[in-house]
C-alpha cells in the first residue's frame, strides 16, 4: 500500500480546478441503466469509487466507455444482480437499487454492510421501494426487489434526511406509474444535479433543491448529455488548506453558493474570501481563530469537511467544539491527529479541540476518505516531514491530489509500496 510523505510548512499559493463532484457522478452513472439510449456525462473524476461504479454498470450489461472525463453509456441492462463483491468495494452501489427496479421491475442488490464510519444502514431506501408498490425481502445478504407491474407513484416520507435514499427514490419514482412526493427529501446540489440531468432525459421533476419532491412518473428516458457538478468537497477541503497553511488559493469551478456554511465559519477564523461566479479565492495571513461547528444535511456543515476542519483546529487559537450529528463513529481521525500532538477530547459525538501553536510531525494512518485527507491537511500545517500511509483512501475522493497541491507549493512525494 502506497503511503504519501509530506514536508510540511510551506503556503499553499496559486490556482486549482476543481474536478467533477464524486458523489453527484455516482448516481448520475446510475442513472444510465434508465434508458437504453446514449447517456454521456461530461467531468466525470477520474477516481476509484467512479471507476468502481462503471464496473458495477458493465456487469449489469451496460456498454461503458470513458474518454478522459466523459462517460458514455448505453444499451441499458441485461443482469439485474448486483454481487456482493461488487457492492462491498462501494456502498454507493445501492443506487442502482431504483433505476433497475423503476426500468425492468426487478433487482437484486447485495447489503452494503457496514463501514469505517459507522452502521450505515439502507432500510431508508428499501422503504422508499416499497412506498413505490415494490415487494421486498431481504434473503442471503440480499435486497431482492420486483414490481412485476412496474413500480407506482406514491408518497415516501424519509423520517431522517438521507442524500442517497433520496436519489433511489428519486429514480423509482421517475419511471413509476402517475405522480410521486418525497417529502423530507435532501436538498444537496448532487440531488439537484441528478434530477437536472434526468429532466435533461424526459423525466417531469420539480421542487429539486427543497425538501419536497414531486415527481410526474414518464414512460421512458431518452439520450441526453450532461455536465456533473464541481465537487463542493474538494472545493473545501482546498478551502480549509489555503486557511491552515496561511496562503493564498484561488479555485477554479467552485461554486460559493454550494458552500455557504464553510465559507461563513472560515470568515470567522479570520480568512478572507472573494467569489464570482464559478471562483473562490481564499487567503489567510495569521493562524486562524477557533470556531465552533455542528454537521447538519446541506445547507448546514457537511459532515465530509468535518475531519478538515477538526485538523484546521488543532492549530487554531482558541477552544472549538465540534459536533458530529450525521454518523456515529466519524471521529477516526482523532487519534491519529493525537499522534501529532493535537489536544481533542471526545465525548459522545462532539469533540472539544483545544488549538495548539503547532503540530508535529509523525507517521499517521488514513482510516477513511476524509479522515486521510485530514491528516494531508495537518502535515501540510506541520514543519517537518509527516508520513500518511493506507492512501488508497484518498484515490477514491480526490482526483490529482498530489499534483495539485504541488503545483500550489506543497512538497509531496508518494512512496510505493
Ligand atoms: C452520502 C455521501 C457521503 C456523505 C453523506 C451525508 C454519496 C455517495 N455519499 O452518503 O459522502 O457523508 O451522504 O452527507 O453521496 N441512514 C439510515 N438508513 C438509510 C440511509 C441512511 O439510517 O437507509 C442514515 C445514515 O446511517 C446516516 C444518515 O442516515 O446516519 C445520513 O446518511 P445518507 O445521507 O443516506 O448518506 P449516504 O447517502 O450514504
Amino acid at each position: 500500500m502506497d503511503s504519501l510523505e509530506i514536508k510540511g510548512g510551506n503556503a499553499l499559493r496559486g490556482e486549482i480546478t476543481i474536478s467533477g463532484a464524486k458523489n453527484a457522478a455516482l448516481p448520475l452513472l446510475a442513472a444510465a441503466l434508465m434508458t437504453t439510449d446514449k447517456l454521456v456525462l461530461e467531468n466525470v473524476p477520474r477516481l476509484a469509487d467512479t471507476l468502481s461504479m462503471e464496473g458495477l454498470l458493465r456487469h449489469l450489461g451496460v456498454a461503458v466507455t470513458r474518454d478522459h472525463e466523459t462517460v458514455t453509456m448505453s444499451g441499458g441492462a441485461n443482469s439485474f444482480d448486483a454481487p456482493y463483491d461488487l457492492v462491498t468495494k462501494m456502498r454507493a452501489s445501492v443506487l442502482v437499487l431504483g433505476p433497475l427496479l423503476a426500468r425492468y421491475g426487478e433487482a437484486r442488490v447485495s447489503l452494503p454492510g457496514g463501514c469505517a464510519i459507522g452502521t450505515r444502514p439502507v432500510d431508508l431506501h428499501i422503504r422508499a421501494m416499497q412506498a413505490l408498490g415494490a415487494v421486498v425481502e431481504l434473503a442471503d445478504g440480499y435486497i431482492q426487489a420486483r414490481a412485476r407491474k412496474g413500480l407506482q407513484g406514491g408518497r415516501i416520507m424519509f423520517p431522517m434526511v438521507s442524500v442517497g435514499g433520496t436519489e433511489n427514490a428519486l429514480m423509482a419514482a421517475v419511471l413509476a406509474k402517475g405522480e410521486s412526493e418525497i417529502v423530507n427529501a435532501a436538498r444537496e446540489p448532487e440531488i439537484t444535479d441528478l434530477a437536472d440531468c434526468l429532466n435533461a432525459m424526459g423525466a417531469q421533476i420539480s421542487g429539486h433543491g427543497t425538501d419536497t419532491i414531486t415527481v410526474q412518473g414518464v414512460d421512458t428516458l431518452h439520450a441526453a448529455t450532461h455536465r456533473v457538478v464541481a465537487d463542493r468537497i474538494e472545493a473545501g477541503t482546498f478551502a480549509i488548506a489555503a486557511v491552515m497553511t496561511q496562503g493564498d488559493l484561488v479555485l477554479r469551478g467552485a461554486r460559493d453558493r454550494h458552500l455557504d456554511a464553510l465559507l461563513a465559519v472560515l470568515r470567522e477564523t479570520g480568512a478572507s474570501i472573494e467569489s464570482q461566479p464559478g471562483i473562490i479565492h481564499i487567503k489567510s495571513n495569521g493562524r486562524p481563530r477557533a470556531a465552533d461547528i455542528t454537521t447538519d444535511p446541506f445547507p448546514g456543515f457537511p459532515t465530509d469537511l468535518q475531519a478538515q476542519f477538526m485538523a484546521m483546529m488543532c492549530i487554531a487559537d482558541g477552544s472549538s467544539h465540534i459536533s458530529e450529528t450525521i454518523f456515529e463513529n466519524r471521529f477516526m481521525h482523532v487519534p491519529e491527529l493525537l499522534r501529532m500532538g493535537a489536544d481533542i477530547k471526545v465525548n459522545g459525538g462532539t469533540a472539544l479541540v483545544r488549538g495548539r501553536a503547532s503540530l508535529t510531525p509523525a507517521p499517521v494512518m488514513a482510516t477513511d476518505l476524509r479522515a486521510s485527507v485530514s491528516l494531508v491537511l495537518a502535515a501540510l500545517a506541520t514543519t517537518g516531514t509527516s508520513t500518511v500511509s493506507r492512501i488508497y483512501h484518498l484515490e477514491r475522493g480526490y482526483s490529482d491530489l498530489e499534483t495539485k497541491l504541488g503545483n500550489c507549493g506543497a512538497e509531496l512525494c508518494r512512496i510505493k509500496a
